[in-house]
């Protein structure tokens, strides 16, 4: 693959292909009715409706503060619940949640999130209009080498659609979920996920180059396709 041997330039991304080459899916290819069973009305335990803060198809709720599920990799979505379920990822309102379903319920419902559509890809690629005061669009999708700090685009694909299950897409989550998820990578109140990955990059970030980057991936409205394609459009506009 022509992006890996780029990326295997730079030890910090070649690692991320090496991941994205060893991780397995099949285990979690399958939707299922327990899964979507517990997105619609919970479990008999108490656990609430997923559906209830994520959005009746995963799509989240950005004024909220509630993540996009939908386009998320099954196994990622269920590496965070396991995180969440015991602690290493601190968060007070899914934290409990997560906690409260049982392994296999933890995993139906990853499934289930799993094989949902696609997330949104940002409509601008950058390119030609990209300008160096952007900081960032230019730490998106260039990043800043004199740092040794990869563009994000490099791991979370050309417009932060997502690559593999290793790494989720950016677009379609709101700014502030995004910056919050930065702080809490480089506070460690969120694990680094694989080889620490996330960690070193937001530990090479400002504040500001945290809400700069957030404010470039994410959106500030509701979280549907058709209202992330809008506000790609009116952020191209301004
Ligand atoms: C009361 C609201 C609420 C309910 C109900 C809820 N969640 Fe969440 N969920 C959240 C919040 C808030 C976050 C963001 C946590 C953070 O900031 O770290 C989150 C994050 C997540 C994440 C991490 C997403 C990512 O991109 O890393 C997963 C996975 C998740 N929830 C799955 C579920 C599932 C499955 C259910 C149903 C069993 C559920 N949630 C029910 C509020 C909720
Ligand atoms: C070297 C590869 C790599 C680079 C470069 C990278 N990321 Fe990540 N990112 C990851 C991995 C791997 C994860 C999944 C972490 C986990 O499993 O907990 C991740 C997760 C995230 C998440 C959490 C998403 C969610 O749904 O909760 C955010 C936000 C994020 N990255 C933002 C960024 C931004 C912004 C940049 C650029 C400044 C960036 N990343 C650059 C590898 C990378």
């Amino acid at each position: 693959m022509n992006r890996c041997s780029r990326m295997l330039s730079i030890s910090l991304a070649g690692a991320a292909c090496l991941i994205v080459a060893g991780t397995a899916l099949p285990a979690f290819a399958q939707p299922n009715a327990l899964g979507s069973t517990i997105a619609a009305k919970g479990t008999a335990a108490g656990v609430l409706a997923c559906v209830t803060c994520h959005g009746a198809k995963g799509e989240g709720n950005a004024a909220a503060g509630f993540p996009r599920l939908a386009g998320l990799a099954a196994a990622y979505l269920a590496g965070q619940l396991e995180n969440l379920a015991d602690g290493k990822r601190q968060n007070p309102v899914m934290g409990p949640i997560a906690k409260q379903l049982t392994p296999a319920e933890r995993k139906a419902v990853a499934a289930y999130y799993g094989s949902l559509g696609a997330a949104p890809g940002l409509a601008s690629g950058g390119g030609e209009a990209l300008k160096r005061s952007d900081n960032g669009a230019w730490l998106a999708l260039r990043g800043r080498w004199d740092d040794n700090l990869p563009a994000c685009v490099q791991c979370h694909g050309a417009s932060g659609a997502g690559v593999g299950s290793a790494f989720p897409a950016l677009a379609g989550q709101s700014s502030a979920y995004i910056a919050a998820q930065m702080h809490a990578f480089k506070n460690g109140t969120r694990p680094g996920g694989p080889l620490n990955l996330m960690k070193v990059v937001a530990s090479k970030l400002s504040d500001t180059d945290m809400s700069a980057v957030a404010d470039h991936f994410g959106h500030a409205g509701a979280a549907s396709p058709a209202n992330t394609a809008a506000g790609s459009a009116a952020k191209g506009a301004k």
